[in-house]
Protein backbone atom coordinates (compact mmCIF):
# COMPACT_ATOMS: atom_id res chain seq x y z
CA UNK A 1 0.00 0.00 0.00
CA UNK A 2 1.20 3.21 -1.34
CA UNK A 3 1.97 6.00 1.59
CA UNK A 4 0.07 8.44 -0.44
CA UNK A 5 -2.83 10.73 1.00
CA UNK A 6 -4.39 12.15 -1.91
CA UNK A 7 -5.45 15.50 -1.63
CA UNK A 8 -7.26 16.41 -4.75
CA UNK A 9 -8.58 20.10 -3.08
CA UNK A 10 -6.80 23.46 -4.18
CA UNK A 11 -6.76 26.08 -1.53
CA UNK A 12 -6.39 30.29 -1.87
CA UNK A 13 -3.02 30.57 -1.34
CA UNK A 14 -1.85 34.79 -0.90
CA UNK A 15 1.88 34.97 -3.23
CA UNK A 16 4.02 36.68 -0.35
CA UNK A 17 7.21 37.25 -2.23
CA UNK A 18 8.51 37.07 -6.07
CA UNK A 19 12.19 37.40 -6.50
CA UNK A 20 13.72 37.42 -9.78
CA UNK A 21 15.83 34.46 -10.00
CA UNK A 22 17.32 34.89 -13.74
CA UNK A 23 16.33 37.06 -16.31
CA UNK A 24 14.07 33.62 -17.36
CA UNK A 25 12.64 32.58 -13.52
CA UNK A 26 11.43 33.67 -10.91
CA UNK A 27 10.55 32.25 -7.54
CA UNK A 28 7.29 32.58 -6.07
CA UNK A 29 6.75 32.03 -2.36
CA UNK A 30 2.97 31.40 -0.74
CA UNK A 31 1.97 32.44 2.96
CA UNK A 32 0.22 29.33 4.50
CA UNK A 33 -2.26 29.77 6.64
CA UNK A 34 -2.42 28.58 10.10
CA UNK A 35 -5.63 26.17 9.39
CA UNK A 36 -3.89 25.17 6.41
CA UNK A 37 -0.55 24.30 7.90
CA UNK A 38 -1.21 20.70 8.38
CA UNK A 39 -2.03 20.24 4.51
CA UNK A 40 0.89 22.17 3.40
CA UNK A 41 3.14 19.93 5.58
CA UNK A 42 5.34 18.49 2.69
CA UNK A 43 8.75 16.47 2.35
CA UNK A 44 11.70 18.03 0.66
CA UNK A 45 11.48 16.97 -3.32
CA UNK A 46 7.58 17.32 -3.23
CA UNK A 47 6.03 19.45 -5.11
CA UNK A 48 3.05 21.84 -5.60
CA UNK A 49 0.20 21.97 -8.72
CA UNK A 50 -0.84 25.52 -9.28
CA UNK A 51 -4.35 25.98 -11.31
CA UNK A 52 -5.14 28.94 -13.11
CA UNK A 53 -7.11 30.07 -15.76
CA UNK A 54 -5.58 31.98 -18.45
CA UNK A 55 -7.28 32.75 -21.42
CA UNK A 56 -10.77 31.30 -20.26
CA UNK A 57 -8.96 27.69 -20.07
CA UNK A 58 -7.84 25.97 -17.09
CA UNK A 59 -4.07 24.99 -16.37
CA UNK A 60 -2.93 23.20 -13.93
CA UNK A 61 0.82 23.16 -13.42
CA UNK A 62 2.99 21.08 -11.06
CA UNK A 63 6.60 22.95 -9.37
CA UNK A 64 8.35 21.30 -7.05
CA UNK A 65 8.99 23.03 -4.00
CA UNK A 66 12.90 24.52 -3.32
CA UNK A 67 12.52 25.44 0.41
CA UNK A 68 12.81 23.46 3.08
CA UNK A 69 10.62 21.44 5.17
CA UNK A 70 10.30 22.90 8.65
CA UNK A 71 11.27 20.23 11.26
CA UNK A 72 9.50 21.75 14.26
CA UNK A 73 7.42 24.50 14.18
CA UNK A 74 5.16 25.47 11.76
CA UNK A 75 5.33 25.46 7.83
CA UNK A 76 4.30 29.49 7.07
CA UNK A 77 5.61 29.18 3.54
CA UNK A 78 6.73 27.06 0.35
CA UNK A 79 8.43 28.54 -2.40
CA UNK A 80 8.59 27.37 -5.65
CA UNK A 81 10.95 28.58 -8.71
CA UNK A 82 9.61 29.04 -12.26
CA UNK A 83 11.36 28.85 -15.18
CA UNK A 84 9.87 30.16 -18.15
CA UNK A 85 9.33 27.88 -21.22
CA UNK A 86 8.99 29.49 -24.48
CA UNK A 87 5.36 29.12 -26.05
CA UNK A 88 3.92 27.41 -22.95
CA UNK A 89 0.97 28.48 -21.25
CA UNK A 90 1.85 29.03 -17.50
CA UNK A 91 5.53 29.63 -16.58
CA UNK A 92 5.62 32.70 -18.83
CA UNK A 93 2.18 34.10 -17.17
CA UNK A 94 3.78 33.28 -13.91
CA UNK A 95 7.34 34.80 -14.84
CA UNK A 96 5.97 38.17 -16.02
CA UNK A 97 2.64 39.02 -13.92
CA UNK A 98 2.29 37.49 -11.08
CA UNK A 99 3.18 39.76 -8.00
CA UNK A 100 3.06 39.69 -4.13
CA UNK A 101 -0.70 39.58 -2.76
CA UNK A 102 -1.97 37.45 -5.52
CA UNK A 103 -4.50 34.97 -5.01
CA UNK A 104 -3.32 31.73 -6.47
CA UNK A 105 -5.16 28.21 -6.08
CA UNK A 106 -2.62 25.77 -5.08
CA UNK A 107 -2.98 22.01 -4.31
CA UNK A 108 -0.97 20.59 -1.06
CA UNK A 109 2.06 18.55 -1.57
CA UNK A 110 2.96 15.23 -3.38
CA UNK A 111 5.18 13.43 -4.74
CA UNK A 112 7.58 10.04 -4.49
CA UNK A 113 10.21 12.07 -5.11
CA UNK A 114 11.47 12.48 -1.65
CA UNK A 115 14.38 12.94 0.97
CA UNK A 116 13.18 10.82 4.57
CA UNK A 117 16.02 12.60 6.83
CA UNK A 118 17.68 9.93 9.02
CA UNK A 119 20.13 10.45 12.20
CA UNK A 120 22.83 7.83 10.91
CA UNK A 121 25.33 10.39 8.82
CA UNK A 122 25.05 10.53 5.24
CA UNK A 123 26.78 12.19 1.97
CA UNK A 124 24.01 11.94 -0.59
CA UNK A 125 24.78 13.34 -4.51
CA UNK A 126 22.31 16.05 -6.13
CA UNK A 127 22.87 16.33 -10.15
CA UNK A 128 20.13 18.65 -11.38
CA UNK A 129 20.11 20.86 -14.72
CA UNK A 130 18.08 24.23 -15.22
CA UNK A 131 14.74 24.24 -13.41
CA UNK A 132 15.64 20.65 -12.04
CA UNK A 133 17.43 22.44 -9.24
CA UNK A 134 14.27 23.17 -7.56
CA UNK A 135 13.39 19.79 -5.64
CA UNK A 136 17.54 19.33 -4.95
CA UNK A 137 17.61 22.75 -3.18
CA UNK A 138 14.92 21.61 -0.68
CA UNK A 139 17.14 17.94 -0.41
CA UNK A 140 20.51 19.42 -0.48
CA UNK A 141 18.86 22.10 2.82
CA UNK A 142 17.45 18.97 4.62
CA UNK A 143 20.51 16.89 5.12
CA UNK A 144 22.72 19.47 5.27
CA UNK A 145 20.21 20.92 7.97
CA UNK A 146 20.42 17.52 9.88
CA UNK A 147 23.86 17.57 11.49
CA UNK A 148 27.47 18.17 10.66
CA UNK A 149 27.90 14.80 10.10
CA UNK A 150 25.53 14.68 7.16
CA UNK A 151 26.92 16.08 3.79
CA UNK A 152 25.99 16.93 0.09
CA UNK A 153 27.50 17.09 -2.98
CA UNK A 154 25.38 19.06 -5.75
CA UNK A 155 26.48 18.78 -9.78
CA UNK A 156 24.32 21.47 -11.51
CA UNK A 157 24.32 22.12 -15.07
CA UNK A 158 23.10 25.55 -17.09
CA UNK A 159 24.31 27.30 -20.24
CA UNK A 160 25.97 30.01 -17.97
CA UNK A 161 26.29 31.20 -14.49
CA UNK A 162 23.76 34.21 -15.45
CA UNK A 163 21.10 31.17 -15.90
CA UNK A 164 21.78 29.67 -12.96
CA UNK A 165 18.68 29.77 -10.28
CA UNK A 166 18.96 30.48 -6.97
CA UNK A 167 22.46 31.32 -6.89
CA UNK A 168 22.39 33.30 -3.67
CA UNK A 169 20.94 30.64 -1.49
CA UNK A 170 23.41 27.97 -2.94
CA UNK A 171 26.10 29.97 -2.10
CA UNK A 172 24.59 30.84 1.17
CA UNK A 173 24.56 27.43 1.65
CA UNK A 174 28.62 27.07 0.76
CA UNK A 175 29.07 29.40 3.47
CA UNK A 176 26.78 28.52 5.43
CA UNK A 177 28.43 24.29 5.47
CA UNK A 178 31.98 25.20 4.00
CA UNK A 179 33.29 21.87 4.74
CA UNK A 180 29.98 19.79 4.19
CA UNK A 181 28.47 21.21 0.68
CA UNK A 182 30.17 20.70 -2.40
CA UNK A 183 29.02 22.40 -5.89
CA UNK A 184 30.67 21.49 -9.05
CA UNK A 185 29.26 23.96 -11.64
CA UNK A 186 28.87 22.86 -15.25
CA UNK A 187 28.32 25.29 -17.72
CA UNK A 188 27.34 24.48 -21.93
CA UNK A 189 27.86 27.68 -22.99
CA UNK A 190 30.38 29.46 -20.62
CA UNK A 191 34.37 28.65 -20.11
CA UNK A 192 33.98 29.58 -16.25
CA UNK A 193 37.14 28.49 -13.85
CA UNK A 194 36.40 26.14 -11.40
CA UNK A 195 33.24 24.56 -13.50
CA UNK A 196 33.25 22.00 -16.05
CA UNK A 197 32.53 23.11 -20.10
CA UNK A 198 29.37 21.34 -21.42
CA UNK A 199 26.65 19.04 -20.56
CA UNK A 200 26.46 16.48 -17.29
CA UNK A 201 27.77 13.54 -19.01
CA UNK A 202 29.77 10.37 -17.74
CA UNK A 203 33.30 12.27 -17.54
CA UNK A 204 31.46 14.95 -15.80
CA UNK A 205 29.65 12.32 -13.20
CA UNK A 206 33.02 10.88 -13.03
CA UNK A 207 35.29 13.65 -12.58
CA UNK A 208 33.08 14.13 -9.56
CA UNK A 209 33.28 11.08 -8.07
CA UNK A 210 36.80 10.59 -8.31
CA UNK A 211 37.69 14.25 -6.57
CA UNK A 212 35.15 13.45 -4.13
CA UNK A 213 37.29 13.49 -0.89
CA UNK A 214 34.55 12.31 1.78
CA UNK A 215 32.45 9.48 2.30
CA UNK A 216 30.96 7.66 -0.67
CA UNK A 217 27.88 8.77 -2.02
CA UNK A 218 24.81 7.15 0.02
CA UNK A 219 21.72 7.95 -2.67
CA UNK A 220 21.54 10.61 -5.30
CA UNK A 221 18.94 12.60 -6.09
CA UNK A 222 18.55 13.25 -9.90
CA UNK A 223 15.89 16.59 -11.88
CA UNK A 224 17.18 17.13 -14.89
CA UNK A 225 16.01 16.16 -18.69
CA UNK A 226 15.64 12.22 -19.58
CA UNK A 227 18.85 11.90 -21.36
CA UNK A 228 20.64 13.85 -18.27
CA UNK A 229 18.84 11.05 -15.21
CA UNK A 230 19.84 7.83 -17.47
CA UNK A 231 23.04 8.89 -18.41
CA UNK A 232 23.89 9.51 -14.72
CA UNK A 233 22.08 6.54 -13.56
CA UNK A 234 24.26 4.30 -15.34
CA UNK A 235 27.29 6.26 -15.03
CA UNK A 236 26.22 5.44 -10.62
CA UNK A 237 25.29 2.22 -11.21
CA UNK A 238 28.52 1.47 -13.23
CA UNK A 239 30.65 2.90 -9.91
CA UNK A 240 28.71 1.27 -7.31
CA UNK A 241 25.83 2.73 -5.97
CA UNK A 242 23.21 0.53 -6.47
CA UNK A 243 19.71 1.48 -8.31
CA UNK A 244 17.58 1.58 -5.01
CA UNK A 245 19.68 4.62 -4.10
CA UNK A 246 19.57 6.51 -7.18
CA UNK A 247 15.95 8.74 -7.26
CA UNK A 248 14.59 10.33 -10.01
CA UNK A 249 12.02 13.16 -10.86
CA UNK A 250 11.32 14.23 -14.29
CA UNK A 251 9.36 17.96 -14.79
CA UNK A 252 8.53 16.30 -18.59
CA UNK A 253 8.74 13.51 -21.45
CA UNK A 254 10.65 13.63 -24.31
CA UNK A 255 7.93 11.04 -26.39
CA UNK A 256 4.65 12.69 -26.79
CA UNK A 257 1.95 10.03 -26.39
CA UNK A 258 -1.21 9.01 -28.09
CA UNK A 259 -4.73 8.11 -27.18
CA UNK A 260 -6.12 6.46 -30.30
CA UNK A 261 -3.65 4.33 -31.55
CA UNK A 262 -5.81 1.56 -30.57
CA UNK A 263 -2.79 -0.34 -28.61
CA UNK A 264 -1.25 0.64 -25.21
CA UNK A 265 2.77 0.68 -24.62
CA UNK A 266 2.09 -1.55 -21.90
CA UNK A 267 0.02 -4.20 -23.70
CA UNK A 268 -2.99 -5.55 -23.08
CA UNK A 269 -5.96 -5.63 -25.97
CA UNK A 270 -8.08 -2.22 -25.46
CA UNK A 271 -11.65 -2.43 -24.85
CA UNK A 272 -14.14 -1.62 -28.15
CA UNK A 273 -17.36 0.92 -27.57
CA UNK A 274 -18.95 1.94 -24.65
CA UNK A 275 -17.47 1.91 -21.30
CA UNK A 276 -19.11 1.91 -17.77
CA UNK A 277 -17.19 3.62 -15.44
CA UNK A 278 -17.43 3.73 -11.33
CA UNK A 279 -15.09 6.48 -10.26
CA UNK A 280 -14.61 6.97 -6.27
CA UNK A 281 -12.79 10.24 -5.08
CA UNK A 282 -13.66 11.72 -1.24
CA UNK A 283 -15.77 9.44 -0.32
CA UNK A 284 -18.07 9.63 -3.36
CA UNK A 285 -18.71 7.49 -5.90
CA UNK A 286 -19.94 8.66 -9.57
CA UNK A 287 -20.98 7.07 -12.81
CA UNK A 288 -19.99 7.71 -16.13
CA UNK A 289 -20.46 6.51 -19.84
CA UNK A 290 -16.57 6.63 -21.94
CA UNK A 291 -15.62 5.90 -25.18
CA UNK A 292 -12.82 2.89 -25.33
CA UNK A 293 -10.74 5.27 -27.38
CA UNK A 294 -10.55 7.73 -24.42
CA UNK A 295 -7.96 8.34 -21.77
CA UNK A 296 -9.51 7.23 -18.53
CA UNK A 297 -8.33 10.71 -16.67
CA UNK A 298 -9.91 12.97 -19.84
CA UNK A 299 -13.27 11.19 -19.49
CA UNK A 300 -13.12 11.97 -15.78
CA UNK A 301 -12.54 15.44 -16.29
CA UNK A 302 -15.12 15.86 -18.99
CA UNK A 303 -17.62 13.84 -16.48
CA UNK A 304 -16.93 17.19 -13.90
CA UNK A 305 -15.48 14.63 -11.42
CA UNK A 306 -13.04 16.35 -9.04
CA UNK A 307 -10.40 13.55 -9.16
CA UNK A 308 -6.75 14.81 -8.54
CA UNK A 309 -4.17 15.24 -11.75
CA UNK A 310 -1.77 17.69 -12.48
CA UNK A 311 0.89 17.13 -15.48
CA UNK A 312 -1.19 14.60 -17.61
CA UNK A 313 1.60 13.58 -19.50
CA UNK A 314 2.63 10.47 -17.09
CA UNK A 315 5.29 12.23 -14.79
CA UNK A 316 4.39 13.64 -11.50
CA UNK A 317 1.91 11.03 -9.73
CA UNK A 318 -1.00 13.15 -9.06
CA UNK A 319 -3.32 11.04 -10.72
CA UNK A 320 -2.59 7.28 -9.12
CA UNK A 321 -5.59 5.58 -8.78
CA UNK A 322 -7.00 1.80 -7.96
CA UNK A 323 -8.91 -0.33 -10.75
CA UNK A 324 -11.07 -1.79 -8.35
CA UNK A 325 -13.40 -3.88 -11.03
CA UNK A 326 -12.17 -4.58 -14.32
CA UNK A 327 -8.80 -3.61 -15.97
CA UNK A 328 -6.86 -1.02 -17.74
CA UNK A 329 -2.99 -0.92 -19.40
CA UNK A 330 -0.96 2.44 -19.52
CA UNK A 331 0.22 4.11 -21.89
CA UNK A 332 3.44 4.83 -21.12
CA UNK A 333 4.58 4.51 -17.36
CA UNK A 334 7.71 5.66 -15.20
CA UNK A 335 6.14 5.87 -12.31
CA UNK A 336 4.56 2.82 -10.82
CA UNK A 337 6.53 -0.53 -10.17
CA UNK A 338 5.34 -3.84 -11.72
CA UNK A 339 4.00 -5.00 -7.78
CA UNK A 340 2.31 -1.70 -7.88
CA UNK A 341 0.74 -2.13 -11.42
CA UNK A 342 -0.03 -5.64 -10.04
CA UNK A 343 -2.15 -4.38 -6.56
CA UNK A 344 -4.03 -2.09 -9.49
CA UNK A 345 -2.90 0.87 -9.14
CA UNK A 346 -2.60 2.76 -12.63
CA UNK A 347 -1.90 6.69 -13.64
CA UNK A 348 -5.47 7.30 -14.80
CA UNK A 349 -4.08 9.83 -17.20
CA UNK A 350 -2.55 6.91 -19.43
CA UNK A 351 -4.85 4.49 -18.41
CA UNK A 352 -6.66 2.77 -21.75
CA UNK A 353 -9.58 0.46 -20.52
CA UNK A 354 -8.91 -3.11 -21.63
CA UNK A 355 -12.63 -3.92 -20.04
CA UNK A 356 -16.57 -3.47 -21.00
CA UNK A 357 -16.55 -2.01 -17.20
CA UNK A 358 -14.14 -0.39 -14.78
CA UNK A 359 -14.30 0.70 -11.10
CA UNK A 360 -11.41 2.82 -10.00
CA UNK A 361 -11.15 4.68 -6.36
CA UNK A 362 -8.71 7.30 -6.29
CA UNK A 363 -9.04 7.62 -2.38
CA UNK A 364 -7.50 3.91 -1.65
CA UNK A 365 -4.07 4.30 -3.23
C1 LIG B 1 6.58 16.86 -10.77
C2 LIG B 1 6.92 18.10 -11.57
C3 LIG B 1 7.63 19.13 -10.99
C4 LIG B 1 7.94 20.27 -11.72
N1 LIG B 1 8.67 21.25 -11.11
C5 LIG B 1 9.03 22.34 -11.83
C6 LIG B 1 9.84 23.36 -11.23
O1 LIG B 1 10.20 23.27 -10.05
N2 LIG B 1 10.17 24.44 -11.98
C7 LIG B 1 9.77 24.56 -13.29
O2 LIG B 1 10.08 25.58 -13.92
N3 LIG B 1 9.02 23.60 -13.88
C8 LIG B 1 8.64 22.50 -13.18
N4 LIG B 1 7.85 21.55 -13.77
C9 LIG B 1 7.36 21.77 -15.14
C10 LIG B 1 6.04 22.57 -15.06
O3 LIG B 1 5.02 21.80 -14.44
C11 LIG B 1 5.52 22.96 -16.43
O4 LIG B 1 5.48 21.83 -17.25
C12 LIG B 1 6.39 24.03 -17.08
O5 LIG B 1 6.45 25.20 -16.28
C13 LIG B 1 5.82 24.41 -18.46
O6 LIG B 1 4.49 24.84 -18.28
P1 LIG B 1 3.85 25.85 -19.32
O7 LIG B 1 2.39 25.91 -19.02
O8 LIG B 1 4.60 27.11 -19.35
O9 LIG B 1 4.11 25.14 -20.70
P2 LIG B 1 3.10 24.18 -21.48
O10 LIG B 1 2.03 25.01 -22.07
O11 LIG B 1 2.71 23.06 -20.59
O12 LIG B 1 4.07 23.55 -22.54
C14 LIG B 1 4.62 24.26 -23.62
C15 LIG B 1 5.62 23.37 -24.37
O13 LIG B 1 6.82 23.22 -23.62
C16 LIG B 1 7.12 21.86 -23.35
N5 LIG B 1 7.66 21.81 -21.98
C17 LIG B 1 6.95 21.72 -20.84
N6 LIG B 1 7.78 21.74 -19.79
C18 LIG B 1 9.03 21.82 -20.27
C19 LIG B 1 10.32 21.88 -19.67
N7 LIG B 1 10.48 21.84 -18.35
N8 LIG B 1 11.39 21.98 -20.50
C20 LIG B 1 11.23 22.03 -21.83
N9 LIG B 1 10.05 21.97 -22.45
C21 LIG B 1 8.96 21.86 -21.69
C22 LIG B 1 5.79 21.15 -23.50
O14 LIG B 1 6.00 19.79 -23.86
C23 LIG B 1 5.11 21.95 -24.58
O15 LIG B 1 5.54 21.56 -25.85
C24 LIG B 1 7.52 20.39 -13.07
C25 LIG B 1 6.80 19.35 -13.65
C26 LIG B 1 6.50 18.22 -12.94
C27 LIG B 1 5.71 17.11 -13.59
S1 LIG C 1 -1.39 13.69 -13.95
FE1 LIG C 1 0.75 13.56 -13.68
S2 LIG C 1 1.12 11.41 -13.82
FE2 LIG C 1 -0.96 11.61 -14.34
Amino acid sequence: MLEIFVMTHFYPLNVSQVDNLTTQSVAISFEIPADLQSNFAFKAGQYITIKHTIHGKEVRRAYSISSAPVVSGPQNSVTVGIKEVAGGAFSPYANRYIQKGDILEVMPPQGRFLYEPTTAAVHHLGVAAGSGITPILSIAKSVLASGPEHSFTLIYGNKSPQDVMFSNEIEALQTAYPTQFKVQWVYSQAKEDQALFGRIDTAAINYVLKNTDTAPFDGAYLCGPEGMIKTATETLEKAGLSKDHIHYELFTVATESTSDSGEAASGGALAVGKIAVEVTVDGETASLEMDAKTILLDAIIKADIDAPYSCQGGVCSSCICKVTKGSATMIKNQILTDSEIADGLVLSCQAMVTSTEIAVDFDDV
